[in-house]
């Protein structure tokens, strides 16, 4: 009975959430595109909306991490292959075409996604009319050997395996290779230890030359991080830190493909960088405070889950103004904002 009553009410609020996607979808059709990101996502997105900004910096070898892009040019990107952890999972990890990004009662995960819609790099791609080619998996850290206490057995490595393994075709002027990891990493760092959050630095930066090699020879890379979500340690900062240096080594040519390349030999990789900590300090921190991005509540909406499956029984009754979707996951509308975050980066913090 009551769990015949919660999922009439989920059928509902899915029904009811249809009809207003439907009505911002109408209103999007009226702006121009690309120009107007601010007033479509005012005019959509259930109130929630960006309240940070990017701080632009330089790409430096040596300076404070900041967000920049470096070259990377998004008008011309037809397709985005994308690694990382459950934040960038899509419901498939192949690459191949994703399920929709749907809920059906009692499972809470829109299409196998640890969060009730599309993942950010979809909305990305949707923007841009890009191809998604995801093989980020729920649970990947950057490479298993370096934390045992990982308990899903997956990583950037394998999903490096899978990705050279189908010997695809890419065009590398139009193809841009997202990377997200350091969330899975920074949690094994609190059992194994800290010490190994180097290593994982330098395999993201490794596995970045092995794309800029033959064959895939891609040149244009998005790295994103929010390792801590909402607290920072020395360590994680230092392997943010080890990331972002070695992009500007790698936007120089320097041992970009691995073989040490002096400044100049290798190809001059384009890089972006956005910095996902800056929404999540904002929304956990008190600067500016979650009430500023439209949220209700810091907390998960959707509070039965197990390692293998949550579920929608007992769910909030407001998905859409809960910061978190399940514990530790931003539901679609936090998606949305972390595209927006990258979308600003990409327009506004170029450089040469
Ligand atoms: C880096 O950040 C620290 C702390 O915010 C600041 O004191 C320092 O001046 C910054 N360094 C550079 C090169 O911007
Ligand atoms: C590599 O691709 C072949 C088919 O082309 C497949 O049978 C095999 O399982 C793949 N291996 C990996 C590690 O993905
Ligand atoms: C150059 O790249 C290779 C392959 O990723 C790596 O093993 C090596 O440590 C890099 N050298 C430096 C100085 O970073």
């Amino acid at each position: 009975m009551k769990l015949k009553a919660v999922s009439a009410l989920v059928a509902l609020a899915l029904e009811l959430l249809t009809v207003s996607t439907y009505a911002t979808r109408l209103l999007e059709a009226r702006l121009p595109p690309h120009v107007d990101s601010l007033a479509r996502r005012q005019a959509g997105n259930n109130g929630i909306h960006l309240a940070v900004s990017p701080v632009c910096g330089p790409l430096s070898g040596s300076g404070n991490v900041s967000d920049v892009n470096a070259g990377v040019d998004l008008s011309r990107v037809k397709t985005i292959v994308a690694f990382g952890d459950s934040y960038t999972d899509g419901g498939r990890q192949d690459g191949g075409p994703l399920p929709p990004p749907v809920i059906t009662p009692p499972d809470a995960e829109a299409g196998g996604r640890s969060t009730d819609g599309r993942v950010w790099v979809e909305d990305i791609a949707d923007d841009i009319g890009a191809t998604i080619m995801d093989y980020a998996q729920s649970g990947a850290c950057t490479d298993l050997s370096l934390w045992p206490s990982a308990i899903k057995k997956v990583d950037f490595i394998g999903q490096m395996a899978t990705f050279l393994n189908q010997s695809n075709d890419l065009d590398p002027e139009t193809t841009l290779y997202a990377v997200f990891f350091g969330i899975n990493d920074f949690e094994d760092s609190k059992t194994d230890g800290e010490a190994n959050l180097q290593a994982a630095a330098q395999v993201i930066l490794a596995q970045i030359r092995t794309l800029a090699s033959a064959p895939s020879n891609a040149r244009s890379f998005l790295v994103t991080d929010v390792y801590g979500r909402g607290t920072h340690t020395p360590a994680g900062d230092a392997f943010v830190q080890t990331v972002f240096s070695g992009l500007h080594d790698l936007h120089l040519g320097i041992n970009s493909t691995g073989h040490s390349e002096a400044p100049g030999e290798g190809p001059k990789l384009n890089v972006a960088f956005a910095e996902f900590s800056r929404i999540w300090d904002g929304v956990l921190g008190a600067d500016p405070g979650f009430e500023a991005f439209g949220y209700v509540s810091t907390d998960a909406c959707i509070t039965d889950c197990s390692d293998v499956f949550c579920s929608t029984e007992g769910m909030c009754d407001d998905p859409e103004h809960f910061f978190y979707y399940i514990p530790g996951h931003p539901s679609k509308e936090g998606h949305r904002i972390m595209a927006d975050y990258v979308e600003e980066v990409l327009d506004r913090c170029g450089e040469a």
